[in-house]
């Protein structure tokens, strides 16, 4: 586990979209993992500005989604599919057929996970995933538990995580209480994964998962045991670390 603090959000941003855009430089054909919320939000800034440069060509270029909110329609402002479309996929070049995410609608969660899965491995795994950490440690939707999950399953959310994300819908009621996600082995799976993480009130989290123990407690503390993870912090974030 390599970690680099940053001085602030904006070189946070810099330095995990440099990351992104040399595996989009290095195979065009690159399968990306992403992520949303707002610690994403600096990076696909800075991916779109080397796009916009010329730098980076994403013709070729397949992603999948950590995850995405149980009943609400790909149009949902607060879908994920519609942060992704608004926030990355409409400024570079990408073929949206190759975006993919867990359908939130689908009548049959199980079923519809085993696909998501499937086409994952499909297309032969992730070359880079990116993270970014809750305030309960989770990963993707992968609250605290008692065993790490496997692959991609439907979750009921904890209530610190809806009042968390409730800040992008009118109230906490609306945010919905279940969604789909990709599991800890979908993520451990990937070739190389970059965390991307600011902010105090995320110092706790970071504390447990990079010096504390590894357990489901913590879904991101299993982190510290993939070969190829970038833990990529500001200095508040930072701050418990030993
Ligand atoms: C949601 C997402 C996670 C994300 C987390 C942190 O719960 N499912 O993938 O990492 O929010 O979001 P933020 O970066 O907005 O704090």
């Amino acid at each position: 586990m390599v970690v680099k603090v940053c001085t602030n959000i904006e070189e946070v941003g810099k330095s995990a979209a440099a990351m992104f855009n040399a595996q989009v430089i290095k195979n065009p054909l690159s399968v990306l993992g992403l992520a949303t919320g707002s610690s994403a939000l600096p990076v696909y800034e800075e991916m779109i500005n080397a796009h916009k440069l010329g730098l980076t060509d994403y013709a070729g270029i397949t992603t999948f989604n950590l995850d995405e909110y149980c009943g609400l329609e790909p149009t949902h402002a607060q879908s994920y599919r519609y942060f992704m479309n608004e926030n990355l996929f409409k400024q570079i070049n990408i073929d949206t057929a190759n975006t993919f995410f867990p359908d939130g609608t689908a009548k049959d969660f199980v079923q519809e996970s085993a696909r998501y899965e499937q086409s994952v491995s499909d297309r032969m795994g992730i070359d880079l995933q990116l993270l970014g950490l809750g305030h309960n440690g989770h990963i993707a939707f992968n609250e605290p538990c008692d065993a790490f999950p496997n692959a991609t399953h439907c979750v009921q959310l904890t209530e610190s995580t809806i009042q968390a994300n409730a800040r992008f819908f009118d109230s906490a009621d609306d945010v919905p209480k279940a969604a789909l996600t990709m599991g800890i082995g979908t993520i451990m799976r990937a070739r190389a994964i970059v965390m991307v993480v600011f902010g105090e009130a995320k110092a706790e989290a970071v504390a447990a998962m990079v010096n504390g123990a590894i357990t489901p407690k913590c879904p991101a503390s299993i982190l510290q045991l993939h070969p190829e993870v970038t833990i990529i912090a500001d200095e508040s974030a930072a701050k418990l670390l030993k």
